[in-house]
């Protein structure tokens, strides 16, 4: 057979067999130009815009390396080895042994390495998922590609080993960059890097990043876009698709930790955030704080709620931002925010498909898509964002 003139040789030695980037063997540009055509036709085909206005993709300059987040998983090897690393693509229940991986960082691999050695010479188990025994569950490693700070998290299925302290301490003295190392409790069977019970190990209890002019806080659970470099030309996409002006009120929907309404704060005159998850709204006052944002109101609420109410007692929003989970709007959600009638839309999705079905009834009712422009977050994978503009006469 001959190989595709698009092939080219994958930069990572476990690209065969691992669950992560099975894009790497295709040529960067043409990973580019698939992409782009996977929102051009969902537009076309899904959401029947007969010559959508999509425009070049905002392709990534990083395209290894460019992961602020990490979970690596712990594992019993077949000779009751202690292995972490990674999943095995399409075997859920299997982790091989990572000796270098190319989404996060050099020095993430560095702690990789470290933490398995020194655990096993600490004695500290690795958790079996199937007799769902042992404790070392998961290795999470968060990098503020911004600033250089670095948080680990280490989850595991019990919380009865004091010499968990002593491997924190250690990776702090080893790597200067890590300013925070935190523990997590998850004794249930799901697989899962996330639990109930949390303390902190070593240094504080958050690291920042910085994206233009604006710092946020990452606590070890809270959410966070994983490319911080294309995250933030993504945000300046949407600030330049929404135009704002000073005078104008924004409604951020699905805010997360209030990273779009503190991007847009200093450039129209109020903005209210609504997210659901009450640890996330926690975090956006927190950076409230951290960007003396006073302009900024988060609310706690389903965005169906909010956005209905609003629409009920004639709220006035000039300019509406959503940025909802692959599922994309909820129908109610849609119908709502034509009743609320903002002058100007900013539609950041992650899922071409449910964009295109709700732009086919934003235009419906009289919104016209102005612009449409993907933007790549995760290299080497089928993932596609991509940001809209819409707006309305009268
Ligand atoms: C794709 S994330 C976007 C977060 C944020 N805009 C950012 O850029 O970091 C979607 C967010 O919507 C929230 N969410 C999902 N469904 C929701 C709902 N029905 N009501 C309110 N928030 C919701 C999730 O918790 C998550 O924080």
């Amino acid at each position: 057979m001959t190989p595709s003139k698009s092939r080219v040789t994958p930069a990572c030695e476990h690209f065969d067999y691992c669950g992560g980037c099975k894009w790497q063997h295709l040529d960067y540009a043409v990973q580019k130009k698939y992409k782009e055509d996977q929102v051009k036709q969902a537009l076309i085909h899904l959401g029947g815009i007969e010559k959508p206005p999509v425009e070049p993709i905002i392709g990534a300059h990083k395209i290894y390396y460019y992961r602020n987040k990490m979970e690596f998983s712990f594992h019993v090897g077949a000779d009751g080895e202690m292995l972490l690393g990674l999943h095995v693509g399409g075997r859920f229940q299997d982790i091989f042994q990572l000796a270098s991986c190319h989404l996060q960082s050099e020095s993430s691999n560095e702690i990789v390495k470290f933490v398995r050695t020194r655990a096993v010479e600490l004695g500290l188990p690795p958790y079996h998922i199937i007799d769902h025994t042992g404790f070392l569950r998961f290795l999470v490693i968060r990098e503020g590609k911004f600033t250089g700070e670095t948080l680990i998290n280490i989850v595991t299925g019990r919380g009865d080993y004091p010499v968990l302290k002593t491997l924190a301490e250690e990776i702090g003295r080893k790597f200067p960059q890590v300013k925070s190392v935190s523990h997590t409790v998850n004794p249930e069977k799901a697989n899962i890097a996330r639990g109930e019970k949390e303390a902190i190990l070593y240094g504080l209890d958050h690291i920042h990043e910085k994206l233009g002019e604006h710092r946020y806080r990452i606590s070890a659970n809270s959410f966070f876009q994983t490319n911080s470099y294309q995250v933030q030309r993504l945000y300046d996409l949407a600030v330049e698709l929404a135009e704002p002006k000073h005078n104008e009120r924004m409604l951020d929907l699905y805010t997360g930790t209030g990273t779009i309404a503190i991007y847009f704060s200093d450039l129209v005159r109020e903005v209210v955030g609504v997210e659901s998850v009450a640890d996330a709204i926690h975090d956006a006052h927190a950076n409230i704080e951290e960007n003396s944002a006073r302009n900024c109101e988060f609310v706690i609420s389903d965005v169906a709620d909010y956005v209905k109410n609003a629409a009920a007692s004639e709220e006035k929003f000039d300019l509406v931002v959503v940025d909802p989970p692959r599922a994309g709007l909820h129908s109610d959600v849609t119908k709502s925010l034509l009743k609320l009638r903002p002058h100007k839309i900013v539609y950041v999705s992650c899922n071409p498909a449910t964009l295109a079905r709700d732009l086919k009834e934003l235009i419906a009712d009289g919104y016209t898509l102005d612009r449409a422009v993907p933007v790549d977050l995760f290299p080497h994978t089928y993932h596609i964002e991509a940001a809209c503009r819409l707006t309305r006469k009268g």
